[in-house]
């Protein structure tokens, strides 16, 4: 049996990580966020006082960041130098912000190039916007996620209930469909589906029904 790379992408809260988790889990493969990713690259970048559109600005401060996965639980842990920033990188300031800096074209690069480094020996799920269209275009599994704005919103409502945030119900879908918007129409590697891979709608499907569909889709291709 073989290492394959799976490919994970769609729009913002359409499960992507919690089913990309699952999978990985059930494979033995690693998983790889790399929303996470852009999301350090925003809190640093804010956290040192950096305009967010200013590109130069940005990767000048990246070259201060390095970014880790560590094993948790439940969740995956991200650090940012030796700082625990799982939470952090959660917040509603860090989300808001994340679609402004993911836009840079060298932020995107030098990401992308840490991003191939990671997924190299295969035996990986990455998931995030751009992982089967530029990432790991040769991955030889490819998912597109994809849930109805109202269900996304509805479940980002009662993950954030869970984490003690509470932003209305209309507020969290318009802030989902901003950011779909934005993460879609930017000049580089937008959200788009790949030629190559499968639709799956998760707005009927149960989490472990959705990591059972992706899981056929990974044996068939072993
Ligand atoms: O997946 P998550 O919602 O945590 O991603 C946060 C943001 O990071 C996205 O809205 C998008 O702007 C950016 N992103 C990206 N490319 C990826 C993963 C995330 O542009 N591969």
């Amino acid at each position: 049996k073989q290492a394959l790379q799976v490919a994970i992408d769609g729009p913002a809260s359409a499960g992507k990580s919690t089913v990309a988790k699952l999978v990985a889990k059930q494979f033995g493969y690693i998983y790889v966020d790399t929303g996470a990713m852009y999301r350090a690259v925003t809190y640093w970048s804010m956290q040192h006082n950096v305009e967010l559109t200013d590109e130069a600005a940005v990767t000048a401060a990246m070259q201060s960041l390095k970014i880790t996965f560590k094993p948790g639980d439940p969740d995956q842990l991200v650090f940012a130098n030796q700082e625990d920033i799982t939470t952090a990188i959660r917040q509603p300031d860090v989300t808001n912000n994340v679609s402004t800096i993911a836009a840079l074209p060298r932020v995107r690069e030098i990401l992308t190039e840490h991003q191939r480094t990671m997924a190299d020996a295969g035996g990986i799920v990455m998931d995030g916007r751009d992982i089967g269209t530029t990432v790991l275009p040769h991955a030889e599994v490819k998912i597109f996620l994809v849930a109805s704005a109202a269900e996304r919103a509805k479940r980002r409502y009662a993950e954030n209930i869970q984490k003690g945030i509470e932003t209305p119900l209309a507020q969290l879908q318009a802030e989902i469909e901003l950011r779909d918007h934005k993460d879609s129409t930017r000049k580089v590697s937008p959200l788009t589906q790949a030629p190559d891979a499968i639709l799956v709608d998760t707005t009927p499907l149960s989490i472990d029904e959705v990591v059972a569909t992706i899981a056929e889709i990974i044996k068939k291709q072993s």
